[in-house]
């Protein structure tokens, strides 16, 4: 590992262009569960499809609307931790930076990150599930789950649910961001969920070094310029540090 973190450190150290990629696994050392972890992952407890698509929402808008506002709690009362930390460190050093993250959590920003492009969509916005856009407290008839005061229609958390298209323009700016960087950074992702899990192959094409951060071997660690087998809150500060 040594080794390794030290060719990735320089790496890093010589990138005019770095871009990040973050999953679950990031925030789990805050205490926020992963999805596909087999003790304590999410979709170990539920099944997606009862609670992650519109489909669901539509016939059991309660269960649904429920489970995310325990989800939300949580995300509220934890903190970012030292592998956010690192990554804000990063962007302050590093001429371009872009951090595609699939986590709805909102961490990296409150962690202070500036460039941030959030696929999957943010837990604690709230959206019209008829129209899409986004709505306050003001703009929303008390229930649960609450109505669109416009047009009447539920309110959904503004996360991105299986079978729907990514918010408008992220994954154009990711894969812009991905086929210009030096070195692509794949942190705490099982890589399986698409389109985010074909960024690093993206990049490996596009001639960059990718470095992955994960304890457990993913779909990329076997095409990964680097592999450092650990805790994101443990490696990435030693990493940029
Ligand atoms: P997963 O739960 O699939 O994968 C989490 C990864 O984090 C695993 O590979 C773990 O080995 C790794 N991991 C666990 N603890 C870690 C730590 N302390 N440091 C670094 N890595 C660690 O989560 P994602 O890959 O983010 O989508 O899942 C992708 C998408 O699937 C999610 O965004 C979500 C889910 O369904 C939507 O909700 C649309």
């Amino acid at each position: 590992m040594d080794e390794s973190l030290d060719r990735a450190r320089a790496l890093l150290l010589g990138a005019q262009r770095v871009a990040v990629l973050t999953g679950a696994g990031i925030s789990a050392e805050s205490g926020i569960p992963t999805f596909r972890d087999a003790m304590t992952g999410l979709w170990s407890q539920f099944r997606p499809e009862d609670l992650a698509t519109p489909e669901a929402f539509a016939a059991n808008p309660k269960t649904v609307w429920d489970w995310y506002a325990s989800r939300r709690e949580r995300v509220a009362k934890v903190a970012p931790n030292a592998g956010h930390a690192a990554l804000v460190a990063l962007e302050n050093r590093t001429p371009h930076f872009t951090l595609i993250t699939q986590n709805v959590d909102g961490l990296h920003a409150r962690a202070g990150s500036r460039n941030v492009i959030e696929l999957h969509g943010n837990i604690m916005v709230d959206r019209c599930f008829a129209e899409g856009c986004v709505l306050t407290s003001a703009d929303e008839i008390p229930g649960t789950p609450p109505r669109c005061a416009r047009c009447g229609a539920l309110v959904r958390p503004g996360v991105v649910w299986f079978g729907e298209a990514l918010p408008p323009n992220t994954l154009d700016d990711a894969l812009a961001a991905t086929k210009r960087c030096d070195v692509f950074l794949s942190i705490g992702t099982s890589n399986v969920v698409e389109p985010a899990a074909s960024l690093p192959f993206t990049a490996l094409q596009a001639g960059a070094a990718v470095i992955e951060v994960n304890p457990e071997r993913t779909p990329l660690s076997a095409r990964a310029t680097i592999v450092l087998a650990g805790a994101a809150g443990e490696v990435l500060p030693r990493l940029v540090g």
